[in-house]
């Protein structure tokens, strides 16, 4: 089985010490740290601004992989950007023009992602895969951590891997949402490479990081 990247996604961790979380789980070997913003209005809860994003930048050197669940979110890309982003995904829902929304985020020097929900098809991404550097597949419907991961959307993975296989492409297919021990093999059996877990990685409190990212690596 690949080795997957782990992004362990903030959005379970004690909000009220995220520099230290961020730190912790760092450590704790995250290669990316993923960022849910949620406005309230596109998805039905409200978290973080770029005003945490670039509060949290000094606490760790890893990419940040900021999911932005906002609508619209044209007007702001270039301020996560300015607070320390280094991958910024979208949905393509949540603006008149995606392909206009990723020219402009890597316009700024920034890796550009596109995140799918779970009924919306890979189809979507054929006139994209070109211009993107990450496709986040929504195994839940985005808004909360803490849900149960719907897996249809292994079939979706795997087409969407065949489509990077067919076009020679260097794009990284993560998976969000419901990853814990007995899910992440099957996302990585589909062809995910990028595995963000909130629930799975921050359970039990920073002593457990180390092996609660083990354990979604397949290493426990
Ligand atoms: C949901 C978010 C996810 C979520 C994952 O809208 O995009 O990143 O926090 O949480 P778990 O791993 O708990 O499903
Ligand atoms: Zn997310």
């Amino acid at each position: 089985m690949a080795r997957p990247l782990i992004s362990p996604s903030i959005l379970s961790a004690d909000f009220a010490k995220l520099g230290e979380e961020v730190h912790a789980i760092d450590e704790a070997g995250a290669n990316w740290i993923h960022i849910d913003v949620m406005d309230g209005h596109f998805v039905p809860n409200l978290t973080i601004g770029p005003g945490v994003v670039k509060a949290l930048r000094p606490h760790t050197a890893k990419p940040f992989d900021v999911h932005l669940m906002i609508s619209p979110v044209d007007n702001f890309l270039d301020a996560f950007a300015e607070a320390g982003a280094d991958i910024i995904t979208v949905h393509p829902e949540a603006g008149p023009h995606v392909h206009r929304t990723v020219q402009h985020v890597r316009s700024l020097g920034k890796k550009a992602g596109v995140s799918l929900n779970p009924a919306t098809p890979a189809k979507m991404l054929d006139y994209l895969l070109e211009e993107i550097d990450l496709v986040l597949v929504m195994s839940v419907n985005p808004g909360f951590g803490g849900q149960k991961f719907i897996a249809s959307q292994l079939r979706k993975i795997e087409s969407i891997a065949n489509q990077v296989a067919k076009k020679n492409l260097v794009v990284d297919i993560e998976v969000d949402g419901g990853i814990d021990a007995v899910t992440a093999p099957q996302a990585i059996d589909a062809g995910a490479t990028v595995l963000v877990a909130g629930t799975a990685a921050f359970r039990g409190g920073p002593g457990k990081y180390a092996a609660n990212i083990a354990a979604l690596r397949g290493d426990g």
